[in-house]
């Protein structure tokens, strides 16, 4: 974990956007897998992490902002649990890892929190996702568990944006090594991209690379050669000389859990036709307008409508779209083809605090959320600032389901040329993904360079 003067100095930012009463954070606990003792990998709550560090289960820490202390609540293993598990630190030597100086049993938790109530203090706590975790906090707080994600503190919850949206530079560092491990991972995958492999022998491979290097995968291996299903985590299909193969794939650290976060495509067997690289070519030149345009002020909204911009330019160019580019954009044509958003958030969590509401997170009083197809999938759209760490992911899909949609509709024909884009629907998709720090003047790509363009691509997969 990180020395304890990060959490400490962490929990006092917290402090100075709160107000006043008790704030809560339950770590996660084992959940079971099929049967209760055989559970999924622990994975701890990534606020909890954040403020308090320590990666093990049953652990719940408390900040009074009304008489200045931190807590850690947890008990101690008896001499059952040492047989199976070996010594464990005590829950005092884990509270003051983490810069605590007060513990105490779980017991005294419920007693705290009973004693706050009664008092009229307010008890702040995130919003659960878990049902281990709602149903603590069902217990704790006397509310049916039906309400217990309403009654998240607000308040609260865009604290914690705040501050974790802003990344320090040992978590810079963590999730550039992340992207390093990803190199591996994405590499890997790309030499073994023949035809006749099945993609289950890759993604296999790209998995074990994770846990070899780092952690888990930072979220289950997308990896197929029907790229036009945006997460595919069917890995089935036997390799075929004509397709592309789509990798969007990371893995988190073992200890710290921070996350990366790639994608990249290519063709099978190593070398692009020309229609392939035709399109490859304009998603590259998205992502590279994109990564371009990052700067802190700018609101990634904009950023993403310049990716969507580019998309059409590319696809006029090749007789698929037409018609005036920014009206095609404003009038959401390119969402035949790119239908999702530009790029999210990227740290603890691989769609970094998702889980504590996309629109408070991604959007503000400035940028609100669209409704419109294409752009309501975009998760953040408000100004970026510097030290905020983005995924910059654009893609070109041809969905036949959705092109027949469309065409059956003759929905915006006059920038979508529906026969030729007929003649693409065994093409399939293509996304490239990097994950990108927003510094004082523009980005920085994180982490060693993955092979993005086509002749990187075609070296190493030669
Ligand atoms: N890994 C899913 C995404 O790129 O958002
Ligand atoms: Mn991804
Ligand atoms: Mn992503």
């Amino acid at each position: 974990m990180f020395p304890a003067k990060i959490h400490s100095d962490r929990r006092a930012k917290l402090r100075a956007e709160l107000s006043t009463g008790l704030v809560l954070f339950p770590g996660n606990r084992d959940a079971a897998f099929n049967y209760p003792a055989n559970t999924y990998s622990f994975r701890q709550d990534s606020s909890f992490l954040y403020f308090f560090g320590l990666d093990h289960p049953d652990l719940a820490g408390v900040i009074d902002l009304d008489n200045g202390t931190d807590s850690i609540f947890g008990n101690d293993v008896d001499i059952d649990d040492i047989i199976w598990m070996g010594k464990q630190p005590t829950i005092k030597d884990q509270a003051a890892l983490a810069g605590v100086g007060n513990s105490a049993p779980l017991k005294e938790l419920a007693l705290l929190i009973l004693e706050a109530q009664s008092k009229g203090r307010k008890v702040h706590y995130l919003p659960p996702y878990r049902g281990e975790t709602i149903l603590q906090l069902s217990d704790l707080l006397d509310i049916h568990p039906s309400k217990v994600r309403a009654g998240a503190s607000e308040e609260l919850i865009k604290g914690v944006i705040k501050l974790r949206m802003v990344k320090e530079e040992a978590e810079i560092a963590e999730i550039e090594k992340m992207v390093d491990v990803a190199w591996r991972m994405h590499t890997t995958g790309m030499k073994m991209a023949k035809p006749g492999i099945v993609e289950q022998e890759i993604a296999g491979v790209i998995e074990g690379i994770a846990l070899s290097y780092a952690g888990p995968v930072s979220f289950p291996v997308i990896l197929s050669i029907n790229g036009q299903t945006l997460h595919n985590h069917y890995h089935g299909n036997t390799l075929v000389k004509e397709r592309m193969m789509v990798i969007d794939a990371g893995c988190e650290s073992a200890d710290l859990h921070y996350a990366s976060d790639i994608t990249r495509t290519v063709p099978v067997g190593g070398k692009f036709s020309q229609r392939q690289k035709e399109i490859y070519q304009v998603v590259l030149n998205a992502n590279l307008a994109a990564t371009a345009a990052v700067k802190p002020g700018v609101p990634f909204r904009e950023i993403h409508l310049l990716a969507a911009a580019e998309i059409v330019k590319g696809l006029k160019a090749l007789g698929i779209m037409k018609g005036d580019v920014q009206e095609a954009v404003s009038k959401g044509a390119h969402t035949l083809f790119f239908p999702h958003g530009l790029g999210h958030p990227l740290g603890l969590d691989v769609h970094d605090l998702e889980g504590l509401g996309e629109n408070l997170v991604g959007y503000d009083n400035e940028v609100t959320r669209s409704k419109e197809f294409g752009l309501a999938f975009l998760r953040f759209g408000r100004k970026l600032q510097k030290g905020f760490v983005m995924t910059i992911e654009p893609g070109i899909y041809f969905i036949p389901e959705l092109i027949d949609i469309w065409k059956k509709e003759n929905k915006l024909p006059e920038f979508i040329n529906y026969d030729k884009v007929e003649s693409y629907k065994d093409f399939g998709g293509i996304r490239i993904e990097d994950d990108i720090l927003v510094t004082d003047t523009g980005a920085r790509v994180l982490g060693k360079p993955i092979p993005k363009t086509v002749e990187e691509i075609e070296k190493l997969m030669s």
